[in-house]
């Protein structure tokens, strides 16, 4: 038995190095034992790791790298054997990666998707407190990960972040960005860190504010925002007794709808942030869902907070499909939340159309932007990215099965025909997309918001309207 030691958690480079000298010299992976540095390994790995020459070497697929270093990230202490296994059976089986129900294989995607998971959950849940004042100010968090997923999670904050000096404290390693670079120290335990908060009245008055009552999916919150998270995070704290108070504010709000026509679509603003939870309960549009939260089909997840996927009821007669979502929408998780959203809600409603039954979706389902400062501007995406991402618009097309499908601009429309398609010369009727499928095709709601005169405003809603009232006929 060869018992093998790499340098720490998370050096891929070390566990590659010995993997590459064991099956050069042809050491099975049943005797190999794997292990952390520590004094007692490191006795035995000297003595008993072979030697190789250091100029032989040999090749593996770059998607077994890909995976390998995610997969070490991953807490579990079988990674490194798991790793080497795979290694070793790479050599002689090449397409192995693609057998999808292979133990091995099934186990490796499984302690990536892991990893993926809880990068995302750190990219949402990380909350920064402001520490100190003008130059000298810092914002610093504490997280607790699953996986040792620090560096791997930092360079989002970078882009996110970077005019701001902050720190990420965690129990095993800490990053500190000083406006350049980000620098990476040990971790530290939880009471190491600060903890006075001016900042976590501002997240606590936020998340009531938005907090809906009548869209309460308790399970589907706590599994988007699982408990463990809630004690760093400040707005945490009011969740049990905003689901207390739930059933009474609901009531409320059904009374309060009963009298005012506007109320449906202004309570669509409003949104449980980061929970992903939505007002449908299909399963099949929830498992999309769940998988399109780790989609990585182009590069735009890697700068967005989130996947904004679609909402709406499960057999929704009609399907809008925007752009991208905004800014507004990235940190919500929920499409058309923003000004584009609300000027969607009027037109809808001047159409005679309810929100509240039609589906609502993107495009592209990433956020596309480049700071600027403190502000994130809105980039198009390009017809890569819109292919990458139609996947989602034609899977839920098959989930929901609407009779209609209406294209809110021209990324929208090439999404929805799968090639460029003018919004003049096709608005204003109906065409044929198959037997069961009908199409619409019109402006995006923020083309009105960037029209310069008050005229030609009020002239484009009126035929904005007049468009979407040909989905009236679809509703039912
Ligand atoms: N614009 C879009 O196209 N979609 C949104 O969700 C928001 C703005």
């Amino acid at each position: 038995m060869k018992y093998v030691a790499i340098d720490h958690e998370t050096d891929f480079e070390s566990w590659r190095n010995r993997a590459r000298a064991l099956a050069l010299n042809a050491i099975p992976p049943d005797e190999v034992i794997w292990t952390v540095r520590t004094g007692t390994a490191e006795i035995f790995e000297e003595s008993l790791l072979p030697t190789i020459e250091s100029d032989v070497t040999f090749r593996v697929a770059p998607a077994f790298i890909e995976l390998a270093q995610d997969a070490i990230l991953n807490r579990s202490p079988g990674r490194f054997a798991l790793l080497y296994r795979l290694l070793w059976r790479l050599r002689s089986q090449p397409g192995l990666l693609e057998a999808a129900t292979d133990a091995d294989v099934m186990s490796v995607q499984k302690l990536v998707k892991d990893v993926r998971r809880d990068e995302h959950k750190m990219h949402a849940f990380v909350r920064f407190r402001e520490f100190g004042k003008g130059k000298d100010a810092r914002f610093i968090a504490w997280f607790e990960p699953t996986h040792y997923i620090v560096e791997k999670a930092a360079p989002f904050f970078e882009r996110r972040f970077a005019d701001f000096l902050w720190s990420i404290l965690t129990p095993d390693r800490c990053a500190h960005w000083d406006g350049h670079k980000t620098m990476f120290t040990e971790g530290i335990t939880k009471s190491a860190a600060p903890s006075s908060d001016p900042l976590e009245d501002i997240w606590r008055t936020y998340y009531s504010s938005i907090f809906n009552p009548a869209r309460l999916k308790i399970a589907a919150m706590q599994k988007e925002m699982p408990k463990k998270y809630w004690r760093n995070l400040p707005e945490a704290s009011l969740i049990n007794s905003l689901i207390a108070d739930a059933a009474r504010q609901s009531q409320t709000m059904i009374d309060r709808e009963a009298s005012s026509p506007r109320a449906a679509v202004q309570h669509r603003a409003s949104a449980v942030p980061m929970t992903g939870q939505t007002n449908h309960s299909s399963e099949s549009l929830s498992r999309l869902r769940d998988e399109a939260a780790s989609c990585r089909a182009c590069h735009l997840w890697k700068d967005a907070t989130q996947t904004v996927f679609g909402e709406g009821p499960q057999h929704a007669p009609i399907m809008l499909v925007g752009e991208q979502p905004g800014d507004k929408e990235d940190i919500a998780g929920k499409p058309f939340v923003g000004p584009a959203g609300q000027m969607l809600d009027r037109a809808l409603e001047d159409a005679g159309i309810d929100r509240t039954k039609v589906y609502v979706t993107n495009a592209v389902k990433h956020f596309k932007f480049v700071p600027r400062g403190k502000i994130r501007l809105h980039q198009k995406p390009n017809a890569p990215e819109i292919k990458a991402c139609r996947q989602w618009y034609e899977r839920e097309l098959a989930s929901v099965k609407p009779k209609l499908v209406v294209a809110l601009g021209a990324t929208a429309a090439q999404c929805v025909f799968g090639k460029i398609t003018q919004i003049g010369k096709n608005r204003g009727h109906v065409i044929d997309v198959s037997e069961s499928l009908k199409a619409l095709v019109t402006v995006h709601p923020s083309y009105l918001l960037r029209l310069p005169d008050e005229d030609a405003k009020l002239r484009e809603y009126r035929q904005f309207v007049s468009d979407l009232k040909l989905a009236t006929a679809y509703q039912k």
